[in-house]
């Protein structure tokens, strides 16, 4: 096939992108858009800070164009991210304990509920966990309401969305280390106990290389029983660059419950990462040698 889309499909993956709404005016970016991908991930219109600027107030307008967008041209909806320490509305930063565990469920409950049948896959709980050798989970407001917050999360994203897949999503947990680990056995834990979770997505925000032991680490977290996802690749500019990008393609094709790959942006001026360059299309749109090499993987 001459797409992405259509060459991941043939091997049962999707191929997404992170998109912007207030972008979607744009012929280039939504031509791109639309010949290459069949996943879409709101890049921020679905965070809490987006969706309930005010408590008990909810916004769904840019969230919406991003989904209307998507359901109109036949792609899937990745939601991201239902509760994540960073984004945080700053009515839910000045908040704690019990009140705040309250907060957090109901938005859940709600944006959950709101997009209910719209969203194939959930990053329930994005970036839970610290980083370097502790195990442990990352400081916050969020953690400090109890450790069971995570699994409560889940629990009332089933409940609101039972059809959609329930994921853990993070960065550094893309090789096996400490952080890694740690996801590793909570999500076996809570495979173990019934808690419902479906998918482990891996940010994989990279350097110039991709971690030799990638594809063994998405193994790892299948053979518990979850769908794997790429979800936030980007890979920083430089002679390794396309190789790198077909490399984490490989790995994920390697890897049967892989279940698509997404990268975040579609051109190198839609990334985030300002000055790395790190996405498939150049900043005119053109394909750059990590989209040739993508395609030719698949
Ligand atoms: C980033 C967006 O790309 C930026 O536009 C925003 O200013 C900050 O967040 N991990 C995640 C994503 O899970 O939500 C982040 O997206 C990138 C890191």
């Amino acid at each position: 096939a001459t797409t992405l889309d259509a060459s991941a499909a043939a091997k049962g993956r999707y191929f997404g992108a992170a998109i912007a709404a207030n972008k979607l005016s744009d012929p280039v970016y939504t031509g791109i858009l639309n010949r290459e991908f069949d996943s879409v991930t709101a890049e921020n219109e679905m965070k809490w800070d987006a969706t309930e600027p005010r408590q008990g107030q909810f916004t769904y307008t840019a969230g919406d164009r991003i989904v209307n967008h998507a359901r109109a041209n036949g792609m899937k909806v990745r939601g991201h991210a239902l509760l994540w320490h960073s984004q945080e509305p700053s009515w839910a930063q000045s908040m704690s304990g019990t009140a705040l565990r309250s907060a957090m469920m109901n938005h859940v409950t709600k944006v959950a509920t709101y997009y209910k049948g719209k969203i194939h896959s959930w990053d329930v709980v994005n970036e839970a966990f610290a980083d370097g050798n502790s195990g442990a989970r990352r400081d916050s407001n969020l953690q400090r309401t109890g450790n069971d917050w995570i699994e409560a999360a889940f629990r009332a994203a089933r409940a609101a969305d039972p059809a959609a897949k329930l994921c853990y999503n993070d960065y550094n947990t893309d090789s096996i280390n400490p952080k890694s680990t740690a996801v590793y056995n909570m999500v076996k834990d809570f495979k173990a106990r019934g808690v419902p979770i479906d998918c482990v997505g891996f940010q994989s925000h990279f350097g110039t290389t991709i971690p030799s032991d990638y594809k063994a680490n998405l193994q790892r977290f299948a053979a518990l029983g979850v769908d794997v996802q790429i979800t936030e690749l980007d890979i920083e500019q430089g002679s390794n660059q396309a190789n790198a990008y077909k490399q984490a393609t490989e790995a994920c094709l390697a890897v049967s419950r892989c279940t698509g790959i997404t990268v975040w942006g579609i051109r190198d001026s839609d990334s985030w990462r300002t000055g790395k360059n790190p996405l498939l299309f150049d900043s005119s749109g053109n394909k750059k040698a990590a989209y040739t090499a993508v395609l030719n993987a698949l």
